[in-house]
């Protein structure tokens, strides 16, 4: 069994975007600027929130976090969003989902500048990656988990079975589009699917994205599977992941921890589009 290890991985990817910004100040240029907006005090939403500001602040990137009030009107969150949309100094735009149940998630994520839109959420840059056109901003997690699949070696995902269990518009959709992209023979599941397991026996590649604590147990998995854990759950105040590593990790050829997997990669990959957003600006 190998560790995929996000965060020597989203390390690097920092390093270099540190480098890039470094250049960009030591030739008195403009720095990426990173809008992450909150809405409420949802504690787990902070926590992200402030592990975003504070890799942006580590790789040198312009940032600004914005707390609004729980009861915010639908009008008042889009005209702020409005706001970030016209500042020069802000690349990409972020808002932090879930949103309180009165607003309208849909409306405010689209109202988002397409080329501002980092975590591509908007029905463009999503319809974009489905139609396997990746130049537009593909959504982070998604991102990271194909940047952690292309570091195993030698590795060619064309013709591989790949089961994704979990079908969000963050992470469940856009990595089926993205592996369908690569060739990868893809099923995505979901609570209900029938004979799970048979299904899930027969893949080469898992990526759980269902928020079921160690949901994926070893009768699940085949001898050699790669698996992808995404799931962020805390059970008696400790992180686990939907995969019950101590036993599947035994099966699999590669598998990623949690914490220290994909969370540190998504991470990674909202600073790689918020640069990306900035190259294309060209300002
Ligand atoms: N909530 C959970 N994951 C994410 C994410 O990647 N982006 C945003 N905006 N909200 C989230």
């Amino acid at each position: 069994m190998n560790i995929l290890d996000g965060k020597k991985c989203s390390q690097e990817i920092l390093d270099k975007i540190k480098e890039t910004v470094d250049n960009l100040k030591n030739s008195n240029k403009r720095v990426p600027g990173l809008a992450v907006i909150i809405v409420g005090n949802n504690p787990a939403s902070k926590i992200y929130v402030n592990s975003k500001v504070k890799a942006c602040e580590k790789v040198g990137f312009y940032s600004k976090a914005i707390f609004l009030d729980e009861n915010i009107s639908q009008a008042e969150l889009l005209e702020n969003i409005q706001a970030l949309n016209n500042d020069k100094n802000i690349d990409g735009i972020l808002v932090q989902l879930p949103l309180p149940k009165h607003l309208n998630e849909d409306e405010i994520c689209n109202a988002i500048d397409t080329s501002k839109d980092v975590d591509g959420f908007k029905a463009e840059n999503l319809g974009k990656v489905m139609l396997g056109k990746e130049d537009g901003m593909v959504p982070c997690t998604p991102q990271g988990i194909m940047y952690l699949l292309d570091s195993i070696k030698d590795i060619n995902l064309y013709g591989m079975n790949g089961v994704v269990i979990g079908r969000s518009n963050i992470v469940g959709k856009p990595i089926s589009s993205l592996l369908i992209n690569r060739g990868v023979t893809t099923t995505v599941c979901n609570s209900r699917t029938k004979n799970i397991e048979d299904v899930l026996r027969n893949a080469d590649i898992i990526i759980a994205a269902l928020g079921k604590p160690k949901f994926l147990k070893e009768n699940m998995v085949k001898e050699g599977a790669i698996i992808i854990d995404v799931g962020i759950n805390r059970v008696d105040g400790k992180l686990c992941g939907d995969v019950d590593f101590e036993n599947v990790s035994k099966l699999a050829s590669f598998i990623t921890p949690v914490p220290g997997g994909v969370g540190p990669m998504t991470i990674a990959m909202l600073l790689n589009n918020t640069l990306r957003a900035y190259d294309k600006r060209g300002e």
